[in-house]
Order: C-alpha cells, then structure tokens, then sequence
C-alpha cells in the first residue's frame, strides 16, 4: 500500500523523470505528426485502400470554408475533430537535411546529419548517380528524423536557377550556368529524394521542391533587391536558359512541387502569372503536386512591388494564377475576405488544397502512424552513417576543380614531404565549409586537421578572416619559407556571398591577393593555392604567377571537405571535377550590370552575353575546366553521317526554296537519331575519372549559341584502361535552337560536334 505522501512523493517523481526526459531531449516532441490514427481511421480519407483522388475530395467535403483557409499556409491548420494535427510544410535538404525552415530541428536525439558539400562542387562532379546517390541518403536521414518528430516530409530543395552571373550570392546553391547540367542535376537529386523503393510513382519518400520559379537570380546587388527587381527576359533566353531545368525537373523528375520566386518577369510577379504557372507548369508540363511561393511572395506582392490595389487582390490574383500554398500567412490572413468581396470562389480553394492534401497523401501523412510503414524502421541510427559519411567525403572528392598544375607538380609526396606551411583564412575553417541551407553537420574535418593527418604541417592563417582588412604578412612568410610546401587555403564564405548578399567585384576579399604572392614568394618549397568559394574568382595573378605551381578549386566542400582537399594533394585522389560555370575577369562585372538578363551578346552595345554559350571575351578560367593527374585521349569510334536528311514532305516550301532552319514536327523526330561512339583511354600513369563532354555548334542561324553541351558522361578508367562512351543523337531535340519567339527549329547547314579537341562536322539539310 502506498501512503498518501508517498503517493504525492511518487507523481512528484514521476513528473520530474517526464520533466528530466523532456529536457535531454532538448524539449522536443518524440513522435511525428500524422492523420488517422486509431480511433480515427473510419473516415473515407483515411482508408488507404481507396485511389488518392477520392480520399482528398472525402476530406476537402468534410471541410469548412475557414478551415480550407487554414490549408493554404505553410504553418497548417489542425483539424481535431477529423484527427488531423497541424503540419508545417517548410523543411530543406538543399545538401544535407537542414535547419532553415521551421519544419526541422537538430536535438540531442538527432544532433546532426550528413552535410554534402553545397550544390556547386557536387554539380562540378558531372557525375548523374552522385546526385541521385547524395538524394537518396539525404531522403532516408530526413524520413529517419521525421519518425522521431524532428523533421516534416516536404523539402524545399533543389535551387535550380541558372547561375547567370558571377556575383550572384546563392550561386553556390547551383547546378551551375548550364541548362543540360542544370537539368540532369535537379531530376537526379529530385529522383533520390522522392523515389520509394516501391518505385510506385504515386508514393513519395520525401516530397522535393524545384525552385525558385523562374529566372530568379539576383539578390541584392547595388541598391537593387529581389523583392523589386523585374527581371526583363526575352523569349528565347526564357525557353532556352531559364526554363529548361524547370521542364526536366518536372518532366524527367517528376517532382512533387515547384516554388515560384519574388521577382517579376517581364512586369509580373512569379506568382501572379497564369501564363507561367497554371499554364506553363500545370497544364503543360502536368505537375504532379504543389506550387508553393516563396516566403513570403505574396506578401512582396502587395506590400513591396504594390502589384495590386488591396490585399484581397493579391490573394485572389495568386491562388486564381495557380498558387496552392503560400509559404508564409498571407493567404490565412486575406483569403476569406477575398471570397467575400467576390473575388474569388471557394473552388480554386477547393483545387488548391487538393493539390497540398494529395502530395500529404502520397507521403503517408493520412495512413496512420508511420512505425507501421514503409520507412517506420528508420530512426537515429540512420543519420551520419560511416557510409553516409562516406558518400560525402566522396562527393567531394568527385567535384574538386584541379585549375592548375604546372608540371610535376602536384600531387604531392607524402612521404618527401617532411613539413608542411598551411596558410590562409579558410585553412582551419568549420562551418565555411558547408555554405547555405546547411545543417548541423555529424562532424567536420578541416583542411588543416585533413592535411595533417598526413604529414606534419605548420599553420598561420595570415589573415583574422576572410575580409581580410589587414593581412599579417610576416607570419605566414616565416612558416612558408622554412617548410618543404607550401598550400594556402583562400576565398570567400558567406559574409562575402550569400543569400540577400551579392557581390561588387570578382576579387579576393580584402588582403588575401597580398598574402597569396608575399607569401609564394617567400616559399621554401612548391606552393599550392586553394580556393573555397561558391562563385568564380578573379585570380589571374596566380594563374600567372610561376611560384604559385598549383590551383585547385573546392567550393564550398562539406563536411568532409578538408579530408577530401588532402587526398587530392597527396594523390590519394585523382581530381576530376570540371568547373560548372565561366570564370570570368574582373573587367566583365566592370562591363555588365547585373539587372541585364539577356543571354546573348548585343554587338551594337557590346554587351559579351553571358555563360559559354554565349560569352565569346576573356575567360580566367571556362566551364569544364580541370585537370587530372592522368591523361585521357579521345578517338571517334562512331561519327553520324557527313549529310543527315530530314525527310520533308514534297509540297514543303523547302524544297523550293532556301530556308535557314526547319520547324519539325513530331513524326519527323521518329528515327531521325544517329549514334556518337568515342573510345576513350587513360594513356596516365595514375587511375581516375573522367567526364566526356559532347557539345555541339549549330549553324549560326536565330542568335543560336556558339556552342552548346548535348551530352556528358562521367567514367573511370584504370590507367592504359579503355572505354567506348556512347551517346545518341536526337536530331529534333538536342541539335534544335530555339527561335527569336521561342519556337523549337534545327537549322540547316554545318553542324559541328566537338570532344575535348575532337571535332566532326557534317551537314543536316532536306
Ligand atoms: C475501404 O475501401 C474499400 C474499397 O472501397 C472498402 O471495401 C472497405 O470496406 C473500406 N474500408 C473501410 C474501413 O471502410
Ligand atoms: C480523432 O482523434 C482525436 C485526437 O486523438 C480525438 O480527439 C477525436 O475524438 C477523434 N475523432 C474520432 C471521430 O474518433
Ligand atoms: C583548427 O580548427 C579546429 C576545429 O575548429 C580546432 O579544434 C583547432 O584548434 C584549430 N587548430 C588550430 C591550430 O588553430
Ligand atoms: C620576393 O622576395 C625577394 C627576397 O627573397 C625580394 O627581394 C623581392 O622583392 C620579393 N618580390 C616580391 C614581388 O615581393
Ligand atoms: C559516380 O558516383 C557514384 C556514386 O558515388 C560512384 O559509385 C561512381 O563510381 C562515380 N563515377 C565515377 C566515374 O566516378
């Protein structure tokens, strides 16, 4: 028998384990949110044996009109009387399950998780089962926290916006400047988040989210800010640069959202065109889920770009324009007015949150509690695997840029080398590493502590940060002139470029330039330079400077990022990362204005256009730049024709007279595809990747670009190893240009293929 004080004495204890618990535990909830639990399952939305379609409509009808209100927020209303709790639909996985957003949190249950290097160095990989491989592990951490009540089941992840020019702060957030990279990125990292093992295209492990809609790319840049910038973008640039990373996503990736952005294009905001969304990327390209804003669009829309007349307006204008879900409150707050005033009816309501509730659906959120399926297993155990680790100290590996090697160079031996002089404000860096969007990553290990665990190493940063105001020369001197090598880890992080934060010039932060060349010139030994950024450099004084006999670019490189630097400097790796975008020279952003959208070159205003593409000035270094350690050589194995015929009806004014580019139809494009087989070898000393680039030049009709990539392939060869990489050329869809109103046509003429220094030529004509 308890007595009553022993009785008091005992809740008292109990109440302090619960309380105690709670507290390890940082204070967070232990169990995810999910609809129909038992109690709750008699409902026709929560039969799981019923098509998706009828149990949204079973529970859209249940709904009261302030209650679908509640489900255009990202913070989303709770339903007690239906068991639906509230859910919040804002998490990110840009490069490892992250903290910005208000959907996940780090705990002493889940301290970290896995943190890939930022998006730039993996898309400098060229490496499509890297992207998907980095998707899939990112997916299962981010299932594994969410069955512990730390992370939602949406990821507004990838970013994948054309880097369009250098300063751009969120560069480092993507693919790069290419459109066929772009693509093969964001369909390849939505495909390793979202795919379940089932493969059933209507589940979803996670549901990702391709942003941000469209020809966003400027964030703050003299006085200029994504909330007012009209981004003024022609017809061909939008379908040929801007759009396609878009398509892809949603086509070949099947991607469960897309994000529209904060500026206008061409007078209108992203998330007030119909043309754009309801047009474009539901009724064109069939989206298989939400359009969500960014945070907060609308609210940019009324309040900052005054694009409408009362809020009410702004609501309706964005929801009747294909928005579903507002990332943010703006559409909570306005909608019901906007029914009442008569703006709006309650079916685009309706339509809107079928598309939130179906993708909710697709992820399991209405099956019940998720310990009884398909990723109920995944738990703690799961995030920062050593193999998860693994893959992110192999990512960046794979996306390291080697820029420079003068000859015999690097890589450096291990065992000659007896001392090292490590110099630099990114040497010993942490967090720098992981750029943007980051998480708390399972552990670092720093260039220096990487470096380190090789040979014997003598630091002196040089510099108190990467501003760099004031370099302390003298130091840094000293170390370098006494060691047998010298590297000098440089750059940028996110005081230099950032989200909200462009940048003025291509230079190295403050002093660092003075550093670098005091420094290599009072080296002892070979001196390497290393350079952490997420946008190109203006770093033509080391390329040509001789004492400086090595360059390699890092971006931003993850957690792992200075275990990785080390392999490759002591040859435990050959690099094989190719430069995703143009380096261009200081004198460009001194030409450019960053506002300029346009793609192509204006020789009446000598406007240089803009990526390789287009861009035909000064590089310091171009896109697909890097170096190995090997040799690799090319020999066409298989080369299309000399002439390739389109067969054209008779009566086709072609045929009678000349015409510059052909407008094909779709029973054209049948057959009209021949093989490219280039036998590539390893005549190095050394194993490694490789990536074989197939561009093409069209003939120079409707502004086309100069040159544009069809095709890459990532291989790995053994050295004196063979391989044949074998591409097919699709005559109507890679060696099509777009027109000046954005018609797709194949001009007629010279078409030139091009590998490495391997060119073929032949002619496409009727
Ligand atoms: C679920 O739906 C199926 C198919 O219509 C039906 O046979 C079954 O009785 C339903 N289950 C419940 C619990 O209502
Ligand atoms: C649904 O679950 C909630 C919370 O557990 C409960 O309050 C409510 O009564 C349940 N409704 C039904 C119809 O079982
Ligand atoms: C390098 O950075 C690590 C991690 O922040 C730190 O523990 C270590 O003390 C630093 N090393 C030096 C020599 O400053
Ligand atoms: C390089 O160092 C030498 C002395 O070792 C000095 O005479 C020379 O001025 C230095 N050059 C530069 C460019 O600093
Ligand atoms: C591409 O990445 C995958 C996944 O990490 C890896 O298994 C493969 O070896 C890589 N390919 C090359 C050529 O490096």
């Amino acid at each position: 028998m308890v007595s009553q004080e022993n009785r008091v004495f005992y809740l008292y204890s109990v109440f302090l384990l619960c309380f105690f618990t709670f507290f390890i535990n940082g204070g967070l909830a232990q169990s995810p949110v999910f609809a129909c639990d038992v109690g709750n399952d008699s409902f026709g939305f929560c039969n799981s044996s019923l098509e998706i379609g009828l149990r949204v409509d079973d529970l859209v009808k249940r709904l009261t009109l302030q209650e679908k209100i509640g489900f255009l927020v990202n913070k989303a209303g709770a339903v007690t009387r239906l068991g639906i709790p509230s859910y919040e639909w804002w998490s990110e996985a840009l490069h490892g399950v992250s903290y910005v957003g208000p959907g996940t949190r780090f705990s002493s249950v889940v301290p970290g998780a896995t943190s890939f290097p930022q998006v730039i160095l993996t898309a400098a990989s060229f490496n499509v089962s890297l992207f998907i491989a980095i998707g899939k592990v990112v997916s299962t951490e981010a299932r594994a926290m969410h069955n512990v009540g730390l992370a939602g089941l949406t990821f507004w992840s990838p970013n994948i916006n054309i880097f369009r020019d250098p300063r751009w702060g969120r560069g480092q957030e993507t693919p790069g400047e290419d459109p066929l990279l772009s693509s093969k990125y964001g369909s390849g990292y939505v495909k390793g988040l979202q795919q379940t093992e089932s493969d059933d295209p209507n589940r979803l492990k996670v549901a990702a989210c391709c942003k941000h809609y469209t020809a966003y790319d400027l964030d703050n840049w003299k006085g200029v800010d994504r909330y007012h910038f009209n981004a003024v973008v022609t017809k061909q640039d939008m379908d040929d640069t801007y759009q396609p990373p878009f398509k892809s996503c949603v086509i070949d990736g099947n991607v469960a959202s897309v994000m529209c952005s904060y500026n206008k294009v061409n007078g209108v905001p992203t998330c007030a065109g119909p043309d754009l969304l309801a047009g474009v990327i539901r009724d064109k390209w069939e989206l298989n889920g939400y359009i969500v804003t960014d945070c907060d669009s609308i609210d940019v829309m009324y309040n900052s770009q005054h694009y409408t007349k009362t809020p009410e307006e702004a609501a309706a204008i964005s929801i009747l324009a294909g928005v579903d879900l507002n990332c943010g409150s703006f559409l909570g707050q306005h909608t019901g007015a906007a029914v009442k005033a008569g703006l709006l009816t309650e079916a685009p309501i309706d339509r809107a949150i079928s598309n939130n509730f179906a993708t909710l659906f697709r992820l399991g959120f209405f099956d019940g509690n998720p310990s009884t399926q398909l990723y109920g297993k995944l738990g703690p155990k799961d995030v920062c695997t050593p193999a998860n680790q693994e893959l992110a100290l192999e990512a960046a590996r794979q996306g390291i840029v080697l820029l420079k090697n003068s000859k015999g160079s690097l890589p450096l031996s291990p065992t000659k080398i007896k001392s090292l002089a490590v110099i630099g404000p990114n040497a010993n860096v942490t967090k720098t590493m992981i750029g943007n969007y980051e998480g708390t990553p399972c552990k670092y290990t720093t260039p220096l502590q990487g470096l380190t665990a090789y040979v014997q190493t003598v630091y002196s940063p040089g510099c108190a940060n990467v501003a760099c105001k004031t370099a302390q020369v003298d130091g840094a001197k000293k170390v370098a002139s006494e060691a047998d090598a010298t590297v000098i880890i440089v750059g940028d992080d996110l005081s230099i470029e950032a989200e909200s934060l462009d940048r003025i010039d291509l230079y190295l932060p403050g002093q660092q330039q003075l550093l670098i060349t005091q420094v290599a010139n009072a080296s002892k030994g070979p001196v390497i330079l290393v350079i952490m950024s997420g946008g190109g450099m203006e770093v033509s004084f080391a390329k040509d400077d001789p004492k400086i006999i090595s360059i390699l670019w890092v971006g931003y490189p993850g957690e792992a990022g200075g275990a990785a630097i080390a392999d490759v400097i002591f040859g435990y790796f050959n690099p094989c990362g190719r430069l995703p975008m143009t380096w261009y020279p200081q004198e460009f952003v001194e030409k450019v204005p960053m506002t300029n959208m346009n793609m192509r070159p204006d020789p009446a205003t000598g406007y240089p256009g803009r990526s390789y593409r287009f861009y035909a000035g000064k590089t310091v270094y171009a896109f697909g730049d890097g170096l190995s350690y090997s040799k690799f050589n090319h020999r066409l194995a298989k080369a299309p024709p000399t002439q390739v015929s389109v067969p054209l009806d008779e009566r086709h004014v072609c045929h009678s007279q000349l015409c510059e580019s052909l407008e094909l139809s779709d029973n054209h494009c049948e057959n009209l595809a021949f093989d490219v087989h280039l036998s590539v070898k390893n005549v190095g000393e050394m194993s490694g990747g490789h990536t074989v680039f197939l561009y093409s030049s069209p003939p120079s009709v409707h502004n086309a670009p100069k040159k544009h990539l069809l095709g890459f392939e990532k291989i790995y060869l053994a050295s004196q190893g063979e391989e044949l990489v074998k591409f097919i050329v699709d005559v109507c869809k890679d060696l099509s240009v777009v027109d000046e109103v954005g018609r797709k046509k194949v001009g007629l003429g010279l078409h030139v293929l091009h590998v490495g220094d391997l060119k073929h030529s032949f002619y496409v004509m009727v």
